[in-house]
């Protein structure tokens, strides 16, 4: 058994989802959906469904897009989030920890962002905008009053967390650490607007993870976690744990090599013998 896994599908690009009818079928694998496939449910259960003919069993945690309520199909992005886990159980998708075979736990982990303060991954920008006017986000979710912020909100759903003595694959759609959002892997003290930068006010590191995230990764024990969400391919190990990022993207991403999805997700693991 192997496994295989992507992130942020995006759909609703119709090249996108002829990417997805093109790949090839993993009758006896696993693929791991890290989110971000559309805010559409008619074309979020159309994809999954087409992924589940293609593997053995499909994990998935839903993104930001999916969480959209732009088209009044839920009160609020938590209902939303409810229906989808119950389109996914409808469908046979895991959504929650199983033990794959005898030696692998998967785990999903819901998680959400901290845009500021001791949780958030946030990194000064020149210039910015804090307020993220620019980020859809902010017009398409609609939250109920909550107790504590969104981000921690779903930690809480991932709880119970604890050790297990078999290998742990977790994932989530968004970002554990700072150190993930650069390339090289170095937090800079403040960002620089690259001259090339479309969005030179917008700050992604307010809207990338949080750092209690990374706290259940390393309860959890994970040996690899894989993560979506920021639309660049990476591959960092730090303190014991590999970092891995696969996206489909944006056709512009593709073209300037920011994704490179090749002919299908990623082999992240491999339990035959070599
Ligand atoms: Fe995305
Ligand atoms: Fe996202």
């Amino acid at each position: 058994m192997r496994i295989f896994a992507i992130s942020d599908l995006h759909v609703d690009y119709k090249q996108n989802r002829n990417w997805l009818d093109d790949i090839s079928t993993y009758p006896e694998d696993v693929l791991i959906l890290a989110g971000d496939v559309s805010d559409r449910l008619d074309r979020l259960q159309d994809a999954l469904s087409c992924l589940t003919e293609k593997f053995a069993r499909v994990f998935f945690v839903p993104g930001n897009h999916e969480l959209w309520v732009r088209r009044g199909e839920c009160a609020d992005s938590l209902e939303k989030f409810t229906h989808i886990l119950d389109l996914c159980a409808n469908l046979g998708i895991a959504t929650r920890p199983e033990k794959i075979d005898t030696a692998v736990w998967i785990v999903p982990l819901f998680s959400w962002y901290e845009k500021e303060g001791p949780e958030s991954l946030c990194v000064p920008k020149i210039g910015e905008d804090p307020t993220l006017q620019i980020w859809s986000d902010l017009h398409f979710t609609r939250w109920p009053p909550l107790n504590t912020s969104i981000a921690q909100h779903f930690l809480t759903l991932n709880e119970p967390i604890s050790k297990r003595k078999e290998t742990v694959i977790s994932f989530s759609h968004f970002l554990p650490r700072q150190e993930l959002i650069y390339k090289d892997g170095i937090i800079p003290d403040v960002i620089q607007p690259h001259p090339q930068d479309p969005h030179p006010t917008f700050n992604f590191s307010r809207v990338a993870g949080s750092k209690g995230l990374e706290a259940q990764i390393r309860s959890l024990g994970s040996h690899i976690h894989f993560y979506g969400h920021q639309h660049r391919n990476r591959h960092h190990t730090i303190d014991g744990v590999t970092y891995i990022s696969f996206a489909l993207g944006y056709r512009r991403e593709q073209e300037r090599g920011l994704t490179d999805p090749g002919k299908g997700p990623k082999q992240i693991w491999d339990s035959r013998p070599f």
